[in-house]
């Protein structure tokens, strides 16, 4: 069974994915890891984001373990890494450099402590679209931009980041922008995806909405 979650950023696609993965014993693959490392990767070296050359090489010589290493740095899931993703994603010959890794993980899916697993759960932007064009069940979850700067103001709060909610709504609405209008894989909802708007639903309201699609399968 494979379950593809795509949407915009904070839509709350991460903890939906999680949550479904846990009660129906899914493996869980996040594919904005895969940009995010490689965004990393460029940072660290002190290299420019937006060349496509050294992102393209970067992708090529990424590997799972070593995304897996780059996930534990701090800056991997700040809203600098956050932009630094987005950038390398809109090259066409990033995102084809890290296809086959994403699709490999639907033929061999494995829980975090490298258990085998019956089925995997995506959670990306084109997931449904591009990666598992034959997935099981799609789903695309969205939300209004304030609601998702809102819950994305009060996570960085929390983990005692200081950034005003001026500039992480700028941040949401410019991150939207180069996702959907990039030439390659662009943001948007597969064909036979089902779409939540979560902009008025609590977690537990939009987990119920998913648990249903699922047992009905
Ligand atoms: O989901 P996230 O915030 O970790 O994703 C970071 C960036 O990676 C996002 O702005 C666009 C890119 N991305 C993508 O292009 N395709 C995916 N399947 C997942 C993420």
């Amino acid at each position: 069974m494979i379950i593809t979650i795509d949407g915009p950023a904070s839509a709350g696609k991460g903890t939906l994915a999680s949550t479904l993965a846990d009660i129906y014993k899914l493996a869980y693959f996040d594919t904005g890891m895969v940009y995010r490392a490689v965004g990393l990767d460029l940072r660290l070296k002190g290299q420019d984001i937006n060349n496509e050359t050294l992102a393209e090489s970067s992708a090529k010589s990424l590997t799972f373990a070593k995304m897996m290493e780059l996930s534990k740095n701090k800056e991997f899931r700040s809203s600098e890494g956050g932009v630094a993703a987005s950038v390398v994603s809109a090259f066409p010959k990033v995102r084809a450099a890290l296809l086959k890794m994403q699709q490999d993980f639907a033929k061999n899916p494995t829980f975090a402590n490298g258990t085998p697993a019956q089925g995997a759960i995506y959670d990306g932007r084109d997931t449904g679209t591009v990666v598992c064009p034959n997935a099981d069940i799609k789903f695309f979850i969205t939300a209004s931009s304030e609601v998702r700067a809102q819950r994305r103001f009060k996570e960085l709060q929390e983990k005692g980041m200081d950034t005003p909610y001026e500039k992480v709504l700028a941040d949401i609405i410019a991150r939207d922008e180069r996702d959907s209008k990039r030439s390659t894989a662009p943001l948007k909802p597969a064909d036979d995806a089902i779409i939540i708007d979560t902009s008025d639903l609590g977690i537990e309201e939009v987990v119920a909405k998913a648990r249903e699609i699922i047992d009905n399968h």
